[in-house]
């Protein structure tokens, strides 16, 4: 028990305070030096290794211990061994060359404002637990929405929250379109089995809509896929008689997913002409904007893009191109009441002083306790401000096409598809290749994944896979602000250096 001599726990280190506790000086010290860690690991970021080449099973054998310890350890010594277990032992996606998946460049000051943030330590669930956080996630919310050309006014329409990344902010819209069509209800009894609900999508759109189906009990069938053209865009003729057929039969169309820059190739659906579908058959219309959604900012974009302005719902990934560390993703509902209907629950053990005046978030997402991931999006934004982040995102598409331009100039390359700040192309050796056309596509399908396992565990850069119609292609996206223009123009050499070894060798 704690007494006058040792007001703390008896296992504290300095006898005075609990074990978890430290004094203002030993916080400082560990503080300085991590900070110094971090900075040095920044500072050399543009020359280490871009990706990590462990195998299961070895990177248990880094970690320093394997039993839970009985004692504790001193805090800077514990940091100063396990900041670079990290630094070391990963991919580096603040790395000039980090173009694989579709993952932003963290920034400096996103770091520094998760670290605030967790400090600070605010429960946003509720605007009385943490007011001046919640009134800036409504901020930032407000700032993403104007960015992209969204009504933007929180006390007017648009209602957002922040989420853990793209797969949630959809699924915040997809609920959201649900509750609209089942009203109360589908909150009381299910999903209704005599009006069975429809939601359209393409087959290019991310897995998200295939887990909310399942998870919300509606089922994978109950996604209707729509075709797409050459471009893998939607076939909006496809859409208006698929819609038409299933309303015939007694279906229940309750939601059309648009993509503002699709996951494999970055491709923006023909957004103007959904909107105008889904209003004429009074269907929600929602965008996946998880990669795209932010390049409606930009002026060197396809003009489809800001067809999101008509969407009733659009998710986008801070955690991508707004170059925010893991995670923030942010859904957007034209109506907040909409966000309101589909999840607010008032608990009796909530007794808020302010209860319709302001927001609490709680009721406009699934999650209850929540982190402030806002922090980071509205510092960054700041510290930047709107015109250095657009410059940048423009710049990022305008790099993708010299990337395009370069690769396409390499004669054993052949560049598949462009879009946004997505390149996808494959490696072709100019000999040796079958001049069977399956056996061709059966022995470039093979080569390209070999290149792209040599490349992805080389560490010059990183980059990775899509697949289309069949061929495996090699794929970058650039979401990253330290790309520079000779770093992409080292890509082709990269591409058939690994190429002609993995003949070499095989
Ligand atoms: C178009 C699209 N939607 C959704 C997601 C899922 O986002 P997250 O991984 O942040 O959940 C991604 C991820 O790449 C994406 O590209």
């Amino acid at each position: 028990m704690p007494n006058d001599e040792s007001p703390g726990d008896p296992h504290s280190g300095d006898g005075s305070r609990n074990r978890f506790d430290m004094d203002a000086e030993q916080f400082r010290d560990a503080g300085h030096q991590l900070v110094d860690q971090i900075a040095d690991f920044l500072g050399a970021i543009t020359t280490v290794q871009a990706s990590h080449h462990l195998n299961p099973g070895e990177p248990l054998a880094l970690l320093p211990t394997d039993d839970l310890p009985e004692e504790g350890a001193d805090p800077a010594t514990l940091l100063r061994e396990t900041a670079p277990l990290l630094f070391d032992n990963m991919r580096v996606n603040g790395h000039p060359k980090s173009w694989g998946y579709i993952i932003g460049s963290p920034s400096p000051m996103g770091m520094l404002g998760d670290f605030l943030a967790s400090a600070a330590n605010p429960n946003l669930a509720a605007w009385d637990s943490a007011p001046v956080a919640t009134e800036i996630e409504i901020q930032t919310v407000r700032w993403i929405a104007q960015l992209i050309g969204y009504p933007k006014d929180h006390s007017g329409a648009c209602g957002g929250l922040f989420v853990s990344g793209g797969n949630m902010a959809n699924m915040v819209g997809f609920l959201a379109a649900r509750r609209r069509a089942g009203g109360e209800e589908i909150r009381k009894v299910g999903n209704p089995d005599t009006r069975r609900l429809v939601a359209y999508a393409t087959r290019e759109t991310h897995t998200w809509v295939e887990k909310i189906a399942d998870l919300c009990g509606i089922g994978m069938d109950a996604i209707h896929w729509i075709a797409t053209d050459v471009d893998k865009r939607m076939d909006t003729s496809d859409l208006r008689r698929q819609i038409t057929k299933d309303t015939a039969n007694g279906f229940h169309p309750f939601i059309i997913v648009g993509t503002a820059g699709s996951v494999s190739f970055g491709a923006v659906d023909p957004l103007p002409e959904i909107a105008v579908i889904a209003r004429k058959f009074d269907i929600w219309f929602h965008v996946d904007g998880a990669y795209g959604g932010f390049a409606a900012a930009a002026a060197n974009v396809p003009g489809d893009i800001h067809g999101l302005r008509e969407a009733d719902s659009i998710a986008v990934d801070a955690h991508k191109w707004m170059f925010t560390p893991l995670e923030a993703g942010v859904a957007l509902v034209r109506d907040k009441q909409a966000m309101l209907d589909a999840f607010s629950f008032d608990p009796p053990y909530y007794h808020h002083r302010n209860k319709t005046d302001v927001v609490h978030f709680f009721r406009y997402g699934l999650q209850n306790s929540r982190c402030f991931r806002a922090l980071k999006a509205w510092l960054i934004l700041r510290h930047g401000g709107r015109r250095a982040y657009v410059d940048t995102v423009e710049n990022n598409i305008r790099l993708a096409g010299i990337m395009k331009s370069a690769l396409d100039d390499h004669p054993c390359i052949e560049t598949m598809t462009h879009n946004l700040s997505i390149v996808t192309f494959r490696y072709v050796p100019e000999a040796d290749v079958p001049d069977d056309p399956a056996e061709r596509e059966s022995y470039l399908n093979d080569l390209n994944a070999a290149v792209l396992t040599r490349i992805q565990t080389g560490g010059e850069a990183h980059i990775s896979n899509a697949i289309r119609d069949g061929q495996f292609l090699l794929r970058a996206c650039i979401t990253n602000f330290r790309t520079m223009e000779a770093d992409v123009r080292t890509l082709p050499e990269i591409v058939v250096r690994e190429g002609q070894h993995v003949i070499a060798t095989h």
